[in-house]
């Protein structure tokens, strides 16, 4: 069924992704490593869901949200790692499990080196999943990604809705060397849908649940949420219970209550004046000058040039906003809603 709101574990359950299904399969399969990339609520989770649970061989699944700091980090690893190895059944036993080794200046403690001769000498082609991989960006688990695609056959997968965090992890911006810099990563990535295909969506969804949709009413769902799966999603799964304009109203009110959790969480690393550039790019105000006068007007905030563009580079880094023919947009419309939060203002 399209309208479960939880990530979608079936082929049955995923609407359209059959490209990237195949290739996300096939990089488990091949190697050597993969990313998914896309805005937040486009269904990463659920393509790699479906994919993970698709593929037979040997494998583990690390969610960047459960992982409490540094040390955490490096004893979930070697888990997962072991995980892997009783996944692909082998009948060794050692008795050192765990070495101290360094990778470019970070001291972890890893498997031992026993563990990964046979890792090598099995060919242990093993698949390692690890979404909202930006969490783990602080504790230096690039580092450690590359020491895996150099030392070890076992393919990992990594996912994340920050696109511009993870595109500096794997080394695809122009800012100096990154550790994963020169190393064959195969990208997947996931858009909004167009509308066409959100028309698709709804109406082969509203069929599971025996419902109608009318032609209005896709067109007035594709203007307040755009083609984020997850609130189309919400909304059919409203739809269930409601009228349209309810279901849509519910839609906006979940919204509100997740984006604004999200803004919470910016503000935890950053600060208000973020959220002040967030609101005047939701006012409409697109480019330098503009925020800048109305950062000025409506929150008294002189900026300079320089840091207005910290503020962008950043927000643009955590896909909060994106750059489009030279303006800034929100990348997800319904982030209005949280800022409503933060800013009283109409609508
Ligand atoms: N291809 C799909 N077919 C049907 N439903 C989907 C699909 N992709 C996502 N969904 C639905 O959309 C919602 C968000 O999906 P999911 O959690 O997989 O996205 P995500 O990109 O991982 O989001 P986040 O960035 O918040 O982690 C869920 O309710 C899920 O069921
Ligand atoms: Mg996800």
């Amino acid at each position: 069924m399209f309208f479960s709101p939880q990530a979608k574990e079936t082929e049955d359950d995923l609407f359209n992704y059959k490209v990237e299904l195949n290739k996300l399969l096939d990089i488990m399969r091949h190697g050597p490593m993969g990313v998914i990339l896309g805005l937040r609520r486009v269904g990463k989770t659920s393509l790699l869901k479906v994919a993970y649970n698709k593929f037979k061989g040997p494998k583990a699944w690390l969610d960047g949200l459960v992982v409490r700091d540094e040390t955490h980090m490096w004893e979930v690893l070697n888990l997962k790692i072991k995980q892997i190895l009783l996944n692909a059944s082998l009948k060794y036993k050692f008795k050192n499990l765990i070495r101290n080794i360094e990778i470019e200046h970070v001291k972890i403690k890893w498997i031992d080196e026993n563990l990964e001769d046979v890792i090598r000498k099995e060919h242990v082609k093993g698949v390692l999943i690890i979404d909202e991989i930006q969490l783990l960006k602080k504790y230096g688990i690039d580092k450690w990604l590359a020491y895996i695609y150099d030392h070890l056959p076992l393919r990992v997968i990594i996912s994340g809705s920050q696109i511009g965090i993870v595109e500096k992890m794997i080394g695809e911006t122009k800012e100096g060397m990154k550790p994963l810099k020169g190393r064959l990563i195969r990208r997947i990535e996931l858009k909004p849908l167009n509308f066409q295909k959100a028309q698709v969506f709804l109406i082969q969804g509203m069929e599971q649940i025996n419902k109608r949709i009318s032609e209005v009413e896709i067109q007035e769902v594709y203007s307040a949420l755009g083609g984020f799966m997850g609130w189309l999603t919400y909304y059919g799964y409203y739809r269930q219970f409601y009228d349209h304009e309810y279901a849509l109203n519910m839609v906006k009110k979940k919204a509100a209550d997740i984006t604004s959790d999200e803004l919470l969480n910016l503000l935890y690393y950053t600060d208000k004046t973020y959220l002040m550039v967030l609101d005047a790019i939701s006012n409409g105000y697109k480019n330098w000058k503009s925020i800048k006068n109305f950062l000025s007007i409506q929150h008294s905030l002189k900026l300079s040039d320089s840091s207005l563009k910290r503020r962008l580079d950043r927000l643009i880094d955590m896909s909060f906003i994106i750059k489009k023919h030279m303006v800034y947009q929100l990348s997800d419309p319904l982030l209005k809603q949280g800022l409503k939060y933060f800013f009283n203002f109409q609508n």
